[in-house]
C-alpha cells in the first residue's frame, strides 16, 4: 500500500503513546528505523506488521488499532490532507456513502498504482444502509469499520455500524449495515 497509510499509523502513534513508542513498534515489527514516502507503494506486508507490533507493544487487540486507525484515517489524515477531496465526496453521511463507490477513482489518479477496495451500497430505508466491501486484502475489516465510524463522525452523526457478514465466516465479501437516527 502507499506510504500514505504507513506515515498515518505513524502519526496516530505518536500522537496517542509518544515517539519512543514509535520507535519501539518499527523495532518490534521488523520494518525497522524509517521515513514512509507518501507517494511510494510499499509492500502490505509492512502495513499488517506495523499494526500487529502497535498492538503487541500497546498491550492492544490488534482490532482495536484496525479500528483506531480507521477513525484516524478519515480524522485526520484525509482531512488535513485531502480535505477538498472529502469535501467533493458529499454533503452529507448519505450523499457520501452514495458516491463511495466511484471514491477511490479520484485518489487514483492522485496514486496510479493504488489498489483500492470497491463498495456497493444498498439502502434499507433512509438512514439505514448496506455497505458491500469487497478488498483483495485480508484481515481489514476492522480498518473499514472505523473509516465508517470516522465518516460518521466527519458527518456529525451518531452512527452504528454492524459487520453482518465476513471472508472469516465463507463469505466472498464483507457487508456492513451502517444507521444513524
Ligand atoms: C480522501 C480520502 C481517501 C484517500 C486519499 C484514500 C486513499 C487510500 C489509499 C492510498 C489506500 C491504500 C491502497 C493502496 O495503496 O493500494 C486506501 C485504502 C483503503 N481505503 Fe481509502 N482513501 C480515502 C477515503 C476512503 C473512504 C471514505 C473509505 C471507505 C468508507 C476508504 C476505505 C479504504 C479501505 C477499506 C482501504 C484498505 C484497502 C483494502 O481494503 O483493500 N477510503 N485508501
Amino acid at each position: 500500500m502507499y506510504g500514505i497509510i504507513n506515515k498515518s499509523i505513524e502519526e496516530l502513534v505518536i500522537e496517542k503513546f509518544g515517539a519512543p513508542i514509535w520507535e519501539a513498534v518499527l523495532l518490534k515489527s521488523g520494518v525497522g528505523k524509517q521515513i514512509f514516502l507518501s507517494n511510494e507503494a510499499y509492500d502490505d506486508a509492512v502495513t499488517y506488521q506495523l499494526a500487529a507490533a502497535t498492538a503487541d507493544v500497546v498491550g492492544i487487540g490488534i482490532e482495536v488499532v484496525l479500528l483506531e486507525f480507521g477513525k484516524w484515517w478519515i480524522l485526520h489524515t484525509c482531512q488535513k490532507r485531502y480535505g477538498s477531496m472529502l469535501k467533493t465526496g458529499g454533503g452529507n453521511l448519505t450523499e457520501f456513502l452514495m458516491g463511495l463507490p466511484s471514491f477511490h477513482d479520484r485518489v487514483q489518479l492522485m496514486y496510479p498504482k493504488l489498489s483500492p477496495p470497491q463498495f456497493k451500497i444498498e439502502r434499507i430505508v433512509d438512514q439505514h444502509y448496506k455497505v458491500h466491501y469487497y478488498s483483495k486484502r485480508p484481515a481489514l475489516q476492522e480498518f473499514m469499520r472505523g473509516v465508517l465510524f470516522g465518516l460518521a463522525i466527519y458527518f456529525n452523526v451518531d452512527a452504528k455500524v454492524e459487520l453482518m457478514q465476513s471472508r472469516n465466516q465463507g463469505f466472498d465479501f464483507e457487508i456492513f449495515e451502517i444507521s444513524w437516527s
